[in-house]
């Protein structure tokens, strides 16, 4: 879908969105149309529940007189809690409301409102990016879709007095939604396409974008000592590579080391020789989704060209039953040295990430590094689909991702650390056992995780919970979601990024 800006007079055809405040108050734009409709919208204000309230949707077909086909009426709420979110959630709604609608072309009035706080462009920037964001899918299989199935949008313009400083601040925005898309791109496709080389080949297509991207193969990270990870993909034909990814954004920078994000990228995940149960094991597709998060991430930042030394680095491997598998209680070899008694094989992600968090901190001594992965069922116990679970050695970080997850809407929960948890992954075989007891498995994995992490702050997402959406939302389809790329390009931004 296309996303113009213009400026702010109505528009001859298709369909026509315009604000209205709770309380039923129209904005300019939409009192100017109830004039030229002769009342169409404070008759359909009398006649219905519609009466403004926030995400209150109402569409009137337009009388034969004028020109357009549909006006869409859009409830704000309240127009000073419009904040970024809420203009990207309106965005995300107009859009889902015209695209199955019939109509081609579209418009949305972003007229000013008494009491709003945003300014116009910035206002409109956001709705444009919430309308770009919504608009997602992945329909490249679907070879047998009737075009009437399909949506029928195919243009949305944003009308708003000073449209071009609306279009320069979408600009960035626009980037990130490109790297949103790439990740949702990544985590919806199917492991027969995307595998360990496949999704390597995809990191290397940031180079365009002038990230610096290297990928070490099996042989090179035998050479390294990466025995956990290399044990994960044994069992598999498609051979394992660790993705690395530089983006140089501020090459005079007072303090020379990148942040770090380090993704788990099990491109499916049966379970390995501890295989799981047949049911919803294809959603296993997406356990890759960290290292799509630290992908898309790279390419929002390298997209609007970010004042920021970055590092993202994907563990990418494949988790098979065979004759060559890891069998339960194998002893494997870290880089690190510590070795690591493998009671169960489907708990491999932390084996991924053991070797790929060592790796990095030593390579890069960065000044933070964040690792992402659908990591645990237990997380999706303990908070659902809302939060993603955030585990931290440092307080600064955790707060900051906090406040960067609120304000972004997308939302981190931090859980403990503690010695206690961390004894219960003590081994008789080994330095340490990959599983802990049937209680608090997110915690005793990410327990698993700070062994592996030296004096360096870091904070570990588990989002096995929101990294794939069986509902619809305001700016995420239903699918996979790329949550952690806002959320990180946002804390990037914010606190992080010269200026
Ligand atoms: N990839 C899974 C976790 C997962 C589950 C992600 C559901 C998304 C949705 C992970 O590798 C796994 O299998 N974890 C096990 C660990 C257990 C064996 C200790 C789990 O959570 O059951
Ligand atoms: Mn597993
Ligand atoms: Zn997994």
């Amino acid at each position: 879908m296309d996303i113009q800006f213009g400026d702010l007079k109505l528009p001859k055809k298709g369909a026509v969105a315009v604000l209205v405040a709770e309380g039923g108050k129209l904005s300019p734009s939409a009192l100017s149309l109830d004039k030229a409709t002769r009342g169409a919208l404070t008759r359909a204000l009398g006649l219905g529940r519609f009466k403004g309230k926030k995400s209150q949707v109402a569409e009137i077909v337009a009388p034969a007189r004028v020109d357009f086909d549909r006006i869409l009426l859009l409830g704000v709420g309240k127009p000073a809690e419009l904040d970024e979110t809420a203009a990207q959630a309106l965005g995300g709604t107009i859009q889902a409301q015209l695209a199955g609608s019939g109509s081609t072309e579209g418009a949305v009035a972003a007229d000013a409102l008494a009491g709003m706080k945003l300014e116009p462009a910035h206002f409109a920037a956001h709705l444009a990016y919430g309308a770009r964001l919504r608009s997602y899918r992945f329909d490249k299989y679907r070879t047998k879709e009737k075009p009437e199935d399909k949506p029928s949008l195919k243009r949305l313009r944003v009308l708003v007095a000073g449209h071009a400083k609306a279009r320069a601040a979408f600009e960035p925005l626009d980037r990130i939604a490109d790297g949103v898309f790439f990740t949702r791109d990544l985590v919806s496709e199917p492991a027969n396409v995307i595998y360990p080389e496949s999704l390597a080949a995809q990191a290397r297509t940031l180079a365009k974008l002038g990230v610096e991207v290297e990928v070490l193969d099996e042989k090179q990270m035998a050479k390294l000592g990466m025995g956990a990870l290399l044990g994960v993909g044994q069992g598999s034909a498609k051979p394992p590579r660790l993705a690395i990814m530089q983006w140089h954004g501020d090459p005079g920078a007072k303090d020379k080391r990148p942040l770090a994000f380090v993704g788990k990228g099990v491109t499916f995940d049966t379970g390995g020789i501890s295989i799981k149960p047949a049911a919803n094991m294809e959603d296993m597709k997406w356990d890759m989704g960290g290292a799509g998060v630290v992908m898309g991430l790279m390419k929002a930042l390298a997209g609007r060209k970010a004042k920021v030394n970055a590092v993202g680095i994907g563990g990418l491997v494949e988790n098979m039953p065979d004759g060559n598998a890891q069998r339960p209680g194998d002893i494997v070899t870290t880089l690190s040295g510590q070795t690591i008694e493998v009671i169960n094989t489907d708990a491999e992600g932390r084996l991924v990430l053991a070797d790929a968090l060592w790796y990095t901190q030593k390579r890069f001594k960065p000044r933070f590094m964040i690792d992402l992965a659908t990591l645990t069922g237990a997380i999706i116990v303990a908070l659902g689909m809302e939060y993603a679970g955030l585990f931290s050695n440092n307080d600064e970080l955790a707060e900051r991702l906090i406040a960067s997850g609120q304000s972004i809407g997308e939302k981190v929960w931090r859980m403990p650390l503690g010695e206690e948890y961390d004894k219960i992954i003590r081994s008789d075989a080994a330095d340490m056992k990959n599983v802990g007891d049937r209680w608090g498995g997110a915690i005793t994995a990410a327990q698993l995780l700070q062994r592996f992490v030296n004096d360096v702050p870091w904070a570990h997402l588990d989002i096995a919970g929101v990294t794939w959406s069986s509902k619809d939302k305001p700016t995420v389809p239903k699918g996979g979601t790329a949550f952690g790329v806002r959320l990180l390009d946002g804390l990037v931004a914010r606190y992080y990024e010269s200026k």
